[in-house]
């Protein structure tokens, strides 16, 4: 996704613009473009692909300290050189990075066009520049509000004038913008990965704010130019975190990370006197707890799928109906929104856009929502206003892993406290914060077997079709393990629910394709056997993640792990599933943590 960084202060400003894009890398982009002022003009560099290709282009470092960035995910115009950010006027005074689409691009470019104006580009984001530009206002701000108040649709924008350097002027309508604050120099972004190495003060805009940054502070507005106060907050981790370590891949250093994710999750949270457990954040009283009759879970990608994970959990423990929807499609259907349904939105990043929309969908019909959502202070979180955070720390690799586990223990501890104000015994209680403390050790065990693990990849990472399948708390797990391996190896890959076969999908079953069962030992256990009798029937390879026992059945290729209390054991059946779909990439040389035509984090719809 767009990724947004830049500066103004007494430093130079290129080498912190450039390094600011090298952590927004792990966004997705297709192009990278940075414009620095100085002495009145705009130098600006612009190239297709990697950072490192717009790097060689600023062989002899180009001056000015003050300047503006950007790395582009397509959506309008090809990936070139010409389309790539900044978008600057005919008369190259004024320079515009841009996160988000304008819906309206096309009409404003033809009166643009009509009116003599000639445009480099193909993409939309370009009519600002020249809009602005137009407007000839007092001051530069005065020009983004009145351009902004034509613009439908959304952005996350910075602008430069060569002509009155001593400022950005930064707006929000949907895309992540955030402010850092330094000794006598500021910084803007749109992720705080490219500000963690300057600053750990940050201030984070909401949609409709307009900020007029200089060197020495910064003031917010809202579009008409009221002003309006937006505090600054702490980052609860260190640019240290962003680096990969010892590890080849950030994918393989955060899947190592669980165990230690875990503990923090579950930080302070184990409330073992009552047997249940403790949710500062989540500022709820147990009344209005009791009164939801039901609860909705919202995310997109792997954050549904955890929400598929979280909502068995709290029928299981809490016992009422629970169930997960992708936001995207929750908000497009006109759903009905009931007041004594309980909504939970699930985000790592806190800036997925259908997420977002369907959060403020939600509260627009009056119900209550909270969040489950790693980074702090995101949007989604803000809009929320309440919830539970992962504190997993920052997660660098666009495929989530240990957001993934750390969200599922999230339910874990929700699942325990809504359960515990209902039916759920303290025996019960007990049981269940015991198999939680034991985890973090037991996800360690699974890591060491990853030479087995990689081993059976091997099969994955030959094959073009692979099947992924469970039944109950199983499903989820195989959907899981099926996204993985299409993110990072783009082998294709499809989850079903075990009992679905016989009615299509196993007329796929052949000897070249390969199915993972997810075989819990539970009371589906022999029902999990005879479908794997059936795919062996026709000649399928089949790979098992299980439990340590003898199975009554042969198979070629066995992952054990170990047992946790059954509420439980997803969590850990899904841990070599991560393993299984990194060592299956390492084998096919794919872009393991920048997959191609993904993003982060997705802030557009
Ligand atoms: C998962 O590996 C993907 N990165 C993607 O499916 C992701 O889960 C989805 O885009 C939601 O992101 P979020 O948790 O940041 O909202």
């Amino acid at each position: 996704m767009c990724g947004i960084v830049g500066y103004i202060g007494e430093q130079q400003a290129s080498p912190i613009l450039m390094e600011g894009l090298h952590q927004l890398e792990y966004r997705g982009y297709d192009s990278a473009g940075i414009a620095l002022a100085s002495r009145g003009e705009l130098k600006v560099f612009k190239s297709k692909g990697k950072v490192r290709n717009l790097e060689r282009l600023l062989t002899a470092q180009p001056e000015g300290t003050l300047g503006i960035a950007h790395t582009r995910w397509a959506t309008h115009g090809e990936p070139s050189d010409r389309n790539a950010h900044p978008h600057c006027d005919t008369q190259n005074r004024y320079a515009i990075v841009h996160n988000g689409i304008v819906e309206n691009a096309a009409a404003l470019r033809a009166q643009l066009e009509s009116k003599g104006v000639v445009f480099r580009s193909e993409t939309d984001s370009e009519v600002i520049a020249h809009l602005i530009a137009a407007m000839q206002a007092h001051s530069l701000a005065d020009a983004v509000r009145a351009t902004l108040r034509l613009i439908v649709g959304t952005y996350g924008l910075a602008v430069i004038d060569a002509q009155r350097p001593d400022s950005i002027v930064v707006a929000r309508n949907g895309s992540p913008v955030i402010l850092g604050i330094g000794e006598r120099e500021m910084f803007v972004a749109s992720d705080v990965s490219a500000l963690v190495r300057h600053t750990q003060q940050v201030v984070h805009l909401n949609d409709g704010d307009v900020a007029v940054v200089r060197a020495d502070g910064y003031e917010t507005f809202t579009l008409d130019g009221g002003p309006i106060s937006r505090a600054p907050l702490a980052i609860d981790w260190q640019f240290e975190s962003l680096t990969k370590g010892d590890f080849s891949h950030f994918m393989r250093k955060e899947i190592a990370e669980q165990p230690e994710a875990i503990r923090r999750v579950l930080s302070g949270r184990l409330e073992t006197r009552f047997s249940t457990t403790h949710l500062g954040g989540l500022e709820l009283a147990a009344r209005e707890l009791l009164e939801a009759k039901r609860v909705k879970i919202l995310g997109c990608g792997s954050a549904y799928i955890a929400g598929c994970v979280g909502a068995q959990l709290i029928e299981q423990l809490a016992r009422i109906p629970a169930h997960a929807e992708p936001a995207s499609e929750f908000r497009y259907r006109n759903p009905v929104i009931e007041a004594d349904t309980l909504y939970i939105a699930v985000s790592q990043s806190g800036e997925t856009f259908d997420t977002l929309s369907a959060v403020q969908e939600v509260k627009r019909k009056g119900a209550r929502v909270f969040g489950i959502i790693n980074s702090v202070g995101s949007t989604i979180a803000r809009e929320c206003g309440r919830g539970i955070y992962l504190h997993a720390g920052p997660e660098v690799a666009v495929v989530s892993t240990k957001t993934f586990t750390s969200t599922a223990v999230a339910f874990a501890l929700f699942a325990i406290y809504l359960g515990r104000l209902r039916d759920l015994s303290a025996a019960n209680g007990a049981r269940l914060l015991n198999a939680l403390s034991a985890l973090p050790a037991q996800v360690e065990a699974i890591l060491a077997q990853e030479d087995r693990i990689a081993s059976i990849a091997t099969a994955f990472a030959k094959t073009r079709d692979a099947y992924f399948v469970g039944r109950a708390a199983g499903y989820p797990v195989a959907m899981e393990g099926a996204l993985k391996l299409k993110e990072v190896s783009y082998v294709h890959a499809e989850a079903y629910p075990a009992s679905e076969l016989k009615h299509g999908p196993l007329a796929l079953i052949a000897p070249d394709t390969p199915t993972l069962v997810v075989l819990p030992r539970d009371d589906l256990f022999a029902k999990n056997v005879s479908t794997i009798e059936e795919i062996r029937a026709r000649r399928g390879p089949t790979y098992v993640v299980t439990h340590p026992q003898p199975l009554p059945v042969a198979v070629d290729g066995v992952i054990e792990v170990p047992k946790s209390e059954p509420e439980f054991d997803p969590i850990l059946l899904n841990i070599p599933l991560q393993l299984l779909a990194y060592h299956t990439a390492l084998a096919r040389g794919t872009d393991i943590d920048q997959p191609r035509n993904l993003a982060k984090s997705v802030t557009v719809e």
